[in-house]
């Protein structure tokens, strides 16, 4: 479906919105007017009350996280997880851990900025996307080497990292589904570890190989695991979570905690995954006021909150967005961009019918993160809402007939309010269990290397130059 058949528009939306210019991408800007008299806010607040009240919606707490047969979850798993996931001897030059792009306080995304120059590999225009700071470009020898793109400064993925937690549920991860729910061996392809509900594990090897992300090009398994036989777990992390001191006090390697997990203490990548993965499922956000407010606290959500929860449900986002996990896990397209830029879905299903669809995010925590959609072109809450309005340019390829939707302004606060501080669990600003994490080596000292000006140009101009040629090349498998 090329065009979309119906509209959402509550009416109230366009008219009230005034232009302004982005600071990022190139599209107009909305800006939302609160002086509505308060009479008819209270109307809206009526219509949306009774309209709530005859609309049923789960509004339910979280379901347990699934757990795959083959993967239970045990403490000592878990906990070999957490020190893998922070542990920046994963990578080959002892950078990035998987949790220099997930820190935990934005709600398991990345709050760096970071641009990646987009579809066509010039920095500074339209298309560039606000991705994540992985690795500098190394060859098989583990030598530093000139990559066309980024010169010799850290290389940036070319999407943004969702949540690394958030997506507990999902049966395929990644933006575009690619890690999926049948987890084979990377030692034996014909090999499944996992049946189904393996996406984690799935996805969790893809960025130790990845030489965006996490490796030296061509990194193999056997210097994967040759490596952390050889390390001191953690050994350049400073300020470690307690669980994390108990378990290297008893188990001080990375053979004995593989052997404390497993039962033997082989280091595979079958076990890497199943350990990074058991940690994820630990890391459940289910402590915000909305929980709190459906099981049964009427003071737990504000009564701005409310209107906006209220607004929420009868709202078309609420069939992409249902609650309680706030995402429905599948993938949609809201008209961010051009596919020709990034096909999304359909890059791995080669289903027309996925062009431009990305995985739909879960709105928990979003109120902690700095970067919004695949793009992580917009900086806020209000303007990822905002963006959804009708006055809005949204691609109409594939776009879904949802869309766009308008938000009445004097809404529009409370809808804000509601997603920021109604599905934040506190727990995660304040770095409380299960969200503790060490401090890394790249967060102390001398800031992380920020690419130079010079080379971005000049290697840009020459990608852009090469655009066609280097597109089917650009897409790490993170
Ligand atoms: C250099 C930054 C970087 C590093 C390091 C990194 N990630 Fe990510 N992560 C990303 C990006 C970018 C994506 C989205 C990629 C995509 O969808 O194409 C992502 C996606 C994910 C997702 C999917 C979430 C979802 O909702 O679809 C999970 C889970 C995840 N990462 C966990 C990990 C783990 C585990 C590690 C370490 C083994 C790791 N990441 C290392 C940047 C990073
Ligand atoms: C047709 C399905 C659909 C509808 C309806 C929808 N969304 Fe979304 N939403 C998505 C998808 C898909 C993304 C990610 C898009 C991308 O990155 O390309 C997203 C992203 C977001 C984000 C950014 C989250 C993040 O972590 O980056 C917010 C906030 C959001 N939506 C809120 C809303 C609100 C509020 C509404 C109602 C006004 C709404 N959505 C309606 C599918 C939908």
């Amino acid at each position: 479906m090329d065009t979309p058949s119906r509209h959402y528009d509550f009416g109230l939306s366009g008219i009230f919105f005034r232009s302004r210019n982005r600071i990022r991408r190139v599209f107009p800007q909305l800006q939302s007017s609160f002086g509505w008299p308060a009479a008819l806010k209270l109307v809206v607040c009526v219509f949306l009350a009774i309209a709530a009240s005859s609309h049923v919606v789960s509004a339910q707490s979280l379901p347990p996280v699934p757990e795959p047969p083959e993967n239970p979850i045990t403490p000592q798993k878990a906990v070999l997880g957490k020190i893998l996931f922070w542990d920046e001897q994963l990578s080959t030059d002892n950078t990035v851990a998987c949790g220099t792009c997930h820190f935990l306080e934005n709600s398991g995304t990345d709050s760096r900025l970071a641009v990646h120059p987009g579809f066509d590999g010039i920095f500074g225009n339209a298309d560039d996307v606000f991705g994540s700071q992985g690795v500098v470009r190394r060859n098989s020898s583990g030598v530093t080497i000139v990559d066309p793109i980024f010169g010799t400064s850290p290389q940036v993925t070319d999407r943004a990292a969702p949540s690394a937690f958030q997506s507990l549920f999902a049966p395929d991860i990644l933006w575009d589904g690619r890690a999926g729910s049948t987890f084979v061996d990377p030692l034996s392809p014909t090999t499944v570890l996992i049946a189904t509900g393996g996406a984690l594990e799935s996805q969790s090897i893809l960025p130790i190989l990845n030489s965006v992300e996490m490796a030296k090009d061509g990194r193999s398994w056997a210097e994967v695991t040759t490596k952390l036989a050889g390390s001191v777990p953690l050994a350049i992390a400073t300020n470690l979570p307690g669980d994390v001191v108990a378990a290297l006090a008893a188990n001080p390697n990375y053979s004995d905690l593989f052997n404390a997990a497993f039962g033997t203490p082989d280091i595979t990548p079958g076990r890497i995954a199943f350990a990074i993965a058991t940690y994820e499922r630990t890391l459940v956000a289910d402590q915000t006021p909305f929980d709190q407010f459906v099981a049964g606290d009427p003071s737990a959500l504000t009564s701005a909150q409310q209107t906006g929860l209220n607004f929420f449900q009868v709202s078309p986002c609420s069939i992409c967005h249902p609650p309680p996990l706030f995402t429905g896990s599948r993938f949609k397209n809201i008209g961010l961009r051009d596919p020709i830029e990034d096909s999304g879905r359909e890059g791995v299903t080669g289903a027309l019918g996925d062009l431009a669809t990305f995985k739909v995010p879960s709105l928990r925590g979003a109120g902690l993160k700095t970067n919004f959609m695949h793009t992580g072109q917009i900086t806020s809450v209000t303007d990822a809402v905002l963006f959804y309005d009708p006055s809005q340019f949204h691609f109409p390829t594939n776009l879904d007939v949802a869309i766009p939707i308008g938000v009445p302004p004097p809404i529009l606060p409370d809808l804000v309010d509601f997603i920021e501080n109604g599905l934040t669990d506190p727990r995660l600003a304040a770095g409380m269990p299960p969200f503790d994490r060490p401090t890394l080596a790249s967060e102390l000292g001398a800031p992380l290397p920020v690419p130079s000006l010079a080379p971005i140009l000049f290697y840009g101009l020459a990608a852009g130059l090469a655009v066609l040629g280097w597109k089917e090349a650009r897409r790490p498998s993170v």
